[in-house]
């Protein structure tokens, strides 16, 4: 046999193989082109197996061209192999390329209601001073909002203008006062508690009048209760609430559940701003109560919360409170606008 057919042969062997690299599409698909071709099993050592029937003058150029076409084979596949890495790698980068700087997605956040904040930070500054939170119902009969009160029968307040009344003969609670007698009726003495909450009035509302709105009622019953002990635990309160030193006054006022009642004013910069009505715990009231007049006393006051509110932020309308329009809600997300 000469050497010339197995030249031809390992000739077109490398020409299919520097083919079959040139397609392959994976580094895998490569490797597999180079152990068919040139694996111990492969092609190319099929051919030279039979090296040895050749004339020893042939063996030489068949060897040579066997390296050869190895080494091209060899070199190409190489190349194919980076290629294809560098490929799949850059292939990478543009599927995962991410946009540090576009903008995320924003979660809808809820926010505490402004009234709710205030109630709880009212709260705090009550139970700071020693008292307890009392609560009482929405719906309360004549006795506890205000006969008990010491509202007489024909008292304006009872006016079907401001009172709604129930079909039952119950009504929505005007104020939080009927907590008092509540407070005072569990007989346990002495009192120390404020109460918070929705009160309802039938009016017809504007910018400052809301049919519904929140207040707190405080009430201290013990031995040798004074004004002045009223006076204090009200400044100290407003200190809180607003920050700051207060200045306040007391204005002669009629309640029917107090005797002497105040209006308490604060002042703010040249204005006194009128923001509280308070007075000492009426006689009448303690006996509805069950309290033994001739051996306790007690104060009482009560606000609004949403005043307190408009005040702090420079809200100009109350019935923000109650309107349910998220913009306005959505203002005090990181715990309000203060
Ligand atoms: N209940 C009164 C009101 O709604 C406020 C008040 C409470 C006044 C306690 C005096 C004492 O206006």
């Amino acid at each position: 046999m000469t050497g010339q057919p197995m030249l031809e042969q390992i000739e077109a062997l490398r020409a299919e193989a520097l083919a079959a690299v040139a397609v392959a599409g994976t580094p895998d698909a490569v490797r597999t082109v180079l152990g068919e071709h040139l694996g111990k099993k492969g092609r190319l050592q099929e051919v030279l197996r039979r090296i040895g029937s050749l004339a020893p003058a042939e063996r030489g150029p068949v060897g040579q061209a066997a390296n050869a076409a190895r080494g091209a084979i060899e070199a190409a596949a190489e190349a194919r192999e980076r290629a294809l890495r560098e490929a799949s790698e850059s292939n990478l980068a543009e599927s995962e390329w991410v946009d540090a700087t576009l903008p995320g997605t924003r979660r809808p956040a809820g926010s505490i209601h402004p009234v709710s904040a205030m109630i709880r930070e009212v709260e705090d500054v009550f139970l700071g001073m020693g008292f307890d939170l009392a609560d009482g119902p929405w719906v309360e009969d004549d006795w506890h909002n205000f006969t008990a009160l010491n509202v007489p029968p024909d008292h304006p307040a009872r006016d079907l203008q401001d009172t709604f009344w129930l079909e039952d003969g119950n009504l929505l609670r005007t104020h939080t006062s009927p907590v008092q007698i509540r407070l005072m009726a569990r007989g346990a003495l002495p009192i120390r508690s404020v109460a918070i909450g929705r009160v309802f009035r039938n009016e017809t509302t504007d910018a400052t009048h809301e049919h519904t709105f929140h207040q707190i009622e405080g009430l201290l019953v013990d031995r040798e209760v004074s004004v002045g002990h009223m006076v204090f635990v009200l400044r100290t309160f407003l200190r809180e609430i607003f920050a700051q030193e207060v200045e306040v006054r007391l204005r002669p006022s009629y309640f029917p559940f107090v005797e002497p009642g105040f209006e308490l004013d604060v002042r703010r910069g040249d204005a006194w701003l009128e923001l509280l009505g308070c007075g000492l715990v009426h006689p009448r009231v303690l006996v509805a109560g069950g309290v033994d007049r001739s051996r306790y006393s007690g104060f009482a006051f009560g606000l609004g919360i949403d005043r307190l509110v408009l005040l702090r932020h420079g809200i100009e309308d109350i019935r923000h409170f109650t309107g349910g329009d998220l913009r306005f809600l959505r203002l005090f997300r990181w715990g309000g606008a203060r």
